[in-house]
């Protein structure tokens, strides 16, 4: 968020358009049954015998599988665990900007390891939403909301009616659509505290951000005085204490941005997140309400490397059309344009789209252009004014450039299509109303808002998540 994606270039996800196909899902068919063989009594006999076999090592195989549904996760049986200590449920979510899927794996991380084993968490991840960037998936998860629904639709991104521009430190109301948790909260008279949270800042409802319970975002503070903060809280008077409270890390987003996903710097960032977790915990446990809080750890998105061959130049456009550099309000991944108004949108898709299908232009092979209206339905932008009229979408690992130019271009970007395996994040969540040792099928972080709201009994706002989703993944209440 803000040090870490505002020290990075104010770039936007985009998605890919040819190998996106590969990406949706295929359905094998299997080939015909042959005919059976007649067989002698004797050989039907081993048939027999053989299916038998196979039958009792097909039920033990199923009896050793890890209980990892395929399709839709089937309700947790047992019932939530009983609170000990606190009286009211409590959630703290925390937020590791750009921990890709799979970097749980990259060095030993017993604490979130621990969270893991003793919790439920996503089989192969969280899926964002698209453009897989900071601003519009951290206030996703908020609100339950897809971006072209809660108007954050980029990190930056003017209003084409005003004309005002909306950067990560907007905090004016206008810009921030839909209800997120802390004011579904406070607004039902329930306490919330945000030590950092995109759109936590905004006077909403009955959401002031009072300084006792709203931090103004400043990445200069050390990790470990944020978790104390936030442990802090549990010393207060029970009817003081915060039962929804959000915790924010840069990392490791800020190193992933500058070394690509596979480099020891993303390692070592990745420990100390662990570390992090590790001293929540402790500080959670000397208290004696670890057990009795439900801690939700996610990321905002993923990461993928981008080096100095995997460019675009718009500027090799120009037999086929002249792009003003003012048309383009963000650049890569995610590339949005608005062209003047006498100018046909569709004649300017369609010739950006004839010079990348040319052959001519450089890995135009890798970037797709569509009227925001023609992009994949799934990707739900289109639906918003702000969005600008014309997408394009970069392969993964593509970047977007006006001109060739001598910088360096390997790193890390994020901000593609949610499809690429690359953009998850994690979902992994521990405490009374998570059943231990489950892993659930991948899901949509707009899921999430129900089932805050569903652990703090909280009527959720309209969302784009589904209704019957917290059943699925939480054990029921006592
Ligand atoms: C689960 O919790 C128990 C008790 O706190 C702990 O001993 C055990 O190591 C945890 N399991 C994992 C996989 O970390
Ligand atoms: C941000 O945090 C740092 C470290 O705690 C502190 O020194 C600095 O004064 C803070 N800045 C603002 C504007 O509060
Ligand atoms: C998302 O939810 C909002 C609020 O209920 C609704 O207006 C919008 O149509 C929904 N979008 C989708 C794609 O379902
Ligand atoms: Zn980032």
């Amino acid at each position: 968020m803000a040090a870490a994606a505002a020290a990075a270039p104010p770039f936007a996800a985009g998605d890919s358009p040819p190998p996106t196909a590969l990406l949706l899902p295929r359905t094998t068919t299997t080939a015909g049954a042959a005919p059976a063989p007649r067989r002698s009594s004797a050989s039907s006999r081993l048939h027999l015998l053989l299916t038998a076999a196979l039958a009792v090592a097909t039920s033990y195989l199923l009896l050793i599988l890890p209980r990892t549904p395929l399709s839709a996760a089937p309700a947790p049986a047992a019932a939530a665990r009983a609170q000990v200590k606190l009286e009211k449920p409590v959630v703290i979510l925390i937020s590791s900007d750009g921990f890709r899927f799979g970097y749980q794996h990259k060095a030993a991380t017993p604490h979130i390891h621990r969270l893991i084993g003793n919790g439920t968490s996503a089989a192969t991840g969280l899926i964002p939403v698209f453009p897989t960037l900071t601003f519009p998936n951290h206030y996703s998860i908020a609100t339950g909301l897809y971006p072209s629904s809660h108007g954050i639709i980029n990190n930056y991104f003017p209003d084409p009616i005003s004309g005002d521009y909306f950067t990560m430190s907007s905090h004016e109301p206008k810009w921030w659509l839909g209800q997120p948790l802390w004011v579904t909260a406070a607004d039902q008279g329930i306490q919330a505290a945000t030590y950092f949270w995109p759109g936590s800042e905004v006077k909403k409802g009955s959401w002031d951000c009072p300084d006792k319970y709203c931090r103004h975002y400043n990445g200069s503070v050390p990790f470990e005085e944020r978790v104390d903060a936030i442990l802090g809280y549990f010393d207060l008077p029970s009817d003081e204490m915060p039962q929804f409270l959000t915790l924010y890390f840069e990392d490791p987003d800020h190193q992933g941005h500058q070394v690509g996903p596979d480099d020891p710097a993303i390692t070592e960032a990745v420990v100390r997140i662990d570390e992090m977790i590790g001293r929540l915990i402790a500080g959670l446990e000397e208290r004696g309400v670890f057990e009795d809080v439900n801690v939700i750890l996610v990321g905002d998105h993923g990461m993928v490397g981008t080096c100095d061959k995997k460019l675009v130049f718009l500027d090799e456009l120009a037999p086929w059309i002249k792009l003003e550099e003012d048309w383009v309000l963000s650049m890569t991944p995610l590339l949005a344009i608005r062209p003047p108004d006498d100018m046909s949108l569709p004649d300017v898709v369609a010739k950006m789209n004839e010079g990348l299908g040319s052959g001519k232009v450089e890995n135009g092979e890798y970037l797709r252009m569509y009227l925001k209206e023609d992009l994949p339905s799934r990707l739900h932008y289109a639906d918003s004014y702000r969005i600008p009229p014309i997408i394009g979408l970069p392969e993964e690992g593509y970047k977007v450039e006006m001109k060739r130019s001598d910088k360096n271009e390997c790193g890390g970007a994020h901000g593609y299509d949610n499809a690429f395996f690359s953009m998850r994040t994690i979902f992994i969540a521990h405490g009374p109303r998570f059943e231990g040792g489950r892993v659930v099928p991948s899901f949509e972080n707009v899921e999430i808002y129900n089932v805050i709201a569903s652990i703090l009994n909280l009527e959720p706002a309209p969302n784009n998540g589904s209704s019957s989703f917290p059943d699925t993944i939480l054990l029921p209440s006592e």
